[in-house]
C-alpha cells in the first residue's frame, strides 16, 4: 500500500496540484485553508481524493467565522486573510470543515495510526518539534505504529520508542527555508520525505490582483520565495517547550 501524507495546503491550489503522486491511500492532516487565496478547488480537491481527512486550527476557524486581530507575522496574515476565506466558502463547505475530526485513529494494512494536526494533548495549537522527549511525553498510553502531524510546517520523521512520529511539512506554505511544496510517502519499504517545485508565480500573482493589504502581500510573497518569514517581519520563532514534571502526589 502506497500512503500519501499531506498538510497545510492553506489554500494554495498551485502548490497541491503540482503533487504528482500514484497512491492508494491520502490521509490529509489539516489546515486547508487561510494565508492562500483558492481555498475552493482545494478544499474539492481533498473531498474527492482524501481518504481520511482531520481538522487543523485553520479550519476550526474559518468554519466558525473567528476573526483575529495581529499587528505582525502569521496572527497578521490569518486575520487579514481570513475574511478573504470566509467569503468564499459555501455553506457546505464550511460544514465539511467544522465537522472533520480533530483526531483519528484508524487501522492501514495492520499498521495501527494517529492522525492529529498539532500534537494529541492540544489537537490545534501546540507546536510539537522534533525532539524525541518531546514526543515521549505526548505519546504516553498511546498505542500506535505512526503517529502523524503537521501545524509546525516543518517536515521531520522522528522514531520515539515503537512510534515513528512523521510530519511531511506543508504542501502551501513551508517554513523551514524550502519554498517547494512538502509532503510525505509511505510504503511498505519506508517513509520518504519529498519536495516538488510549483509554479509560486501563479499564487503570487493572484495575491497581487488581491484587495489584501500591501503588507500582507509583502509578506505572503517572501514565504513563498524564501519558504519562510524573517523575523524582522515580526515572525516569532516557535517556543519549544521544555520538560515540566509535576511532582507526583503522594
Ligand atoms: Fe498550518
Amino acid at each position: 500500500m502506497r500512503i500519501l501524507l499531506i498538510s497545510d495546503i492553506h489554500a494554495n491550489w498551485a502548490a497541491l496540484e503540482a503533487v504528482r503522486e500514484e497512491f492508494d491511500v491520502c490521509l490529509f492532516l489539516g489546515d486547508l485553508v487561510d494565508y492562500g487565496l483558492e481555498p475552493n478547488p482545494c478544499i474539492a480537491w481533498v473531498r474527492e481524493h482524501a481518504t481520511h481527512a482531520i481538522r487543523g486550527n485553520h479550519d476550526h476557524g474559518a468554519a466558525q467565522e473567528v476573526y483575529l486581530q495581529g499587528a505582525s507575522g502569521f496572527r497578521y496574515l490569518t486575520g487579514v486573510t481570513r475574511p478573504v476565506t470566509c467569503a468564499q466558502l459555501s455553506a457546505d463547505d464550511r460544514r465539511y470543515l467544522a465537522t472533520l475530526p480533530s483526531t483519528l485513529y484508524l487501522t492501514l494494512d495492520e499498521k495501527r495510526f494517529l492522525l492529529v494536526h498539532a500534537t494529541p494533548r492540544d489537537p490545534f495549537d501546540e507546536y510539537g518539534p522534533p525532539d524525541p522527549e518531546f514526543w515521549k511525553r505526548r505519546l504516553e498510553g498511546i498505542d500506535v505504529d505512526y503517529v502523524c502531524v503537521g501545524h509546525t510546517h516543518v517536515p521531520f520523521v522522528l522514531q520515539v520508542g515503537a512510534t515513528t512520529v512523521i510530519n511531511p511539512g506543508s504542501i502551501g506554505l513551508p517554513r523551514d527555508g524550502d519554498p517547494r511544496a512538502s509532503y510525505a510517502i509511505i510504503t511498505p519499504e519506508g517513509i520518504e520525505l519529498k519536495r516538488v517545485d510549483y509554479v509560486v508565480g501563479d499564487t503570487i500573482r493572484l495575491l497581487r490582483q488581491s484587495n489584501l493589504p500591501e503588507m500582507a502581500k509583502n509578506l505572503l510573497t517572501e514565504i513563498y520565495r524564501t519558504g519562510k518569514l524573517d523575523k524582522k517581519n515580526g515572525h516569532q520563532e516557535v517556543v519549544v517547550e521544555r520538560t515540566v514534571e509535576m511532582p507526583k502526589l503522594a
